[in-house]
């Protein structure tokens, strides 16, 4: 399979006000076509960044990130990106807030139309065109936020803690409806979370990071069929996999902080 996303050497270092703090370190990474990579670590240890370089939003201090062979340089709409606050316009409905970077893009009105329709039918919306988000249940949102990231036809999509704000229930829904649109149309997803229940259930490969500065800890495939079992065996035993690589990473850096102070 060919490589869609290469990350290489990337590191971030923030500056202000005369400090500095790195954010990632050497981080490199190569995700293949259609592959749904979860990126899982300890608490500011970089994901975010991470995910808001290969988007565009933010640039590295070195290293590079190429998107099929080319180097990103800004934001574009090959990188669709999912927030966890959902970040939808309040005032626009359903079917304005998907079009919005088709909009922007100067699509005619028909094309748009037929194109939100299309995402709205995907992500199960039907009925709900024209209502405002203040009229939509966490989970509902999210779905906006997919389609809306769908509708510009991104090679990749990137999800930064998605289904963190929504209950369990709601949550475990998501899971199957993200993978159910991952086979209908084939995207690459990266998917920053901090549930290795979530990681497990959802991704090909897991990559665990490192405490501040974050790079790449371990990279665990997850060979299990689909639909995914979380009661199975197998699939308590990569979990069990996944949260010792955490702990150990979490006793590394609480013991760093120590001999800090
Ligand atoms: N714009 C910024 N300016 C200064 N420092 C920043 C900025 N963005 C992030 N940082 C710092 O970089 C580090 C990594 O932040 P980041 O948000 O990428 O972590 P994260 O892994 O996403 O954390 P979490 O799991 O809590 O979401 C943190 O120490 C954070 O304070
Ligand atoms: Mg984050």
């Amino acid at each position: 399979m060919s490589v869609c996303i290469h990350i290489e050497h990337l590191s971030k270092t923030f500056t202000k006000d005369k400090r500095s703090i790195t954010a990632l370190g050497d981080f490199s990474l190569d995700i293949s076509d259609g592959e749904f990579v979860c990126l899982l670590g300890p608490s500011g240890c970089g994901k975010t960044t991470a995910l808001r370089i290969v988007a565009g939003l933010e640039k590295g201090t070195y290293g590079t990130v190429q998107v099929h062979g080319k180097k990103v340089s800004s934001a574009g709409p090959g990188r669709g990106m999912v927030f966890q606050e959902f970040a939808l316009f309040p005032w626009r409905t359903v079917r304005k807030n998907i079009e919005f970077g088709l909009e922007m893009k100067g699509v005619p009105e028909q094309e748009r139309v037929r194109i939100s329709s299309k995402f709205i039918e995907l992500v199960g919306l039907k009925g709900f065109e024209d209502s405002p988000p203040s009229e939509l249940s966490g989970g509902m949102k999210q779905r906006v936020g997919i389609a809306r990231a769908l509708a510009n036809e991104p090679e990749v999509l990137l999800m930064d803690e998605p289904f963190g704000a929504l209950d369990a229930q709601t949550r475990n829904l998501m899971q199957k409806e993200l993978l159910r649109i991952w086979a209908a149309t084939g995207k690459t997803i990266l998917f920053v979370t901090h549930s290795v229940d979530e990681a497990v259930f959802l991704a090909d490969k897991i990559v665990v990071m490192t405490a501040r500065p974050g790079k790449v800890r371990e990279i665990i495939p997850v060979e299990l069929q689909r639909p995914r079992d979380r009661t199975s065996r197998e699939f308590i035993a990569v979990r069990g996999k996944v949260l010792t690589e955490l702990d150990e990473e979490f006793e590394i850096a609480q013991a760093r902080e120590r001999s800090k102070e």
